[in-house]
């Protein structure tokens, strides 16, 4: 138990410097735009660029020299098993679109689990100087101040995130919105779900939903919403995408109940 305990605190230290560096990498690839060779993986709205992939490395590369029994699941490059008990679950560029295109909405996040539970969550929004770092047990925090979430809120107190993509159901996205306005809630969406879900920790955003998240975008969130007293859960696994919820625990069932309807006769 110690023993796990100092190696939890020794990597969500590491986990914050890898998230700063990266950030700092990313973003100097922003000065030499035509370095940053974009391409589409599934769709015209699903790209890659250089910066992604070398960031990515960078991330891994750094993991290794530190802790060479972890295993590692990234975006772009796959996943390696390791002995150790430590997963990193991590997205160089959370937010690739918005990063390519000049918004500053994007972010470095880095999770990992312990024996498959999230234990380390940080998101580093690099052109806002923000960033947020949990550690199961321990808090979360923004910039080094502790986080709380509002648990008087409801989904009409402010906005509320949702991330549906070109991979969710037309109809459900319709849907949802359309009951969400309906009980009085309004959307909030940028770029990065895991800048969203760090939102939500940090009293930014009522709420969150999203109907196909990959566990690279939302497992550092998840661990600093319950660390900041919230609930996150999340339907996909390591392989799969799937629905995500987060909110107060009031919030959190009004998204559950409304996603649900949603996707009802879909
Ligand atoms: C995307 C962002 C976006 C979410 C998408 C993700 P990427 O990640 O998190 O907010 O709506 O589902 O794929 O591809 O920019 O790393
Ligand atoms: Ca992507
Ligand atoms: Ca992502
Ligand atoms: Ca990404």
């Amino acid at each position: 138990q110690h023993r796990n305990s100092v190696g939890v605190a020794a990597r969500c230290a590491l986990a914050e410097q890898i998230a700063r560096l990266a950030g700092d990498k990313a973003r100097s690839f922003l000065d030499y735009p035509e370095k940053l060779g974009w391409r589409e993986k599934a769709s015209s709205q699903d790209i890659v660029s250089a910066a992604d992939e070398a960031t990515e490395a960078f991330i891994r590369d750094t993991i290794r020299q530190h802790f060479p029994a972890d295993g590692i699941v990234g975006e772009e490059k796959g996943s390696t098993s390791g002995s150790s008990g430590f997963l990193w679950v991590i997205d160089p560029i959370d937010g690739t679109m918005a990063y390519l295109v000049g918004q500053p909405n994007w972010t470095v996040s880095i999770a990992v689990l312990h024996e498959g539970e999230p234990a380390i969550g940080v998101v580093s929004a690099p052109m806002f100087h923000d960033i947020y770092v949990a550690q199961r047990g321990k808090g979360a925090t923004l910039n080094g101040k502790p986080l709380s979430i509002n648990q008087d809120w409801t989904i009409r107190s402010t906005t509320v995130g949702f991330g549906g993509t070109e991979r969710a159901e037309p109809r459900q996205v319709g849907a949802f919105v359309t009951r969400l306005y309906q009980e009085g809630g309004v959307i909030f969406r940028v770029g990065s779900g895991a800048l969203m879900l760090a939102y939500v920790a940090a009293n930014r955003l009522a709420g969150y939903y999203d109907p196909t998240l990959f566990c690279w975008d939302c497992m550092a969130g998840i661990v600093l919403i319950r660390e900041a007293g919230g609930l996150a859960e999340f339907a996909g696994d390591l392989s799969f995408p799937g629905e995500i919820w987060a909110g107060n625990r009031n919030v959190f069932e009004d998204l559950k109940r409304i996603s649900a309807f949603s996707a009802e006769g879909i």
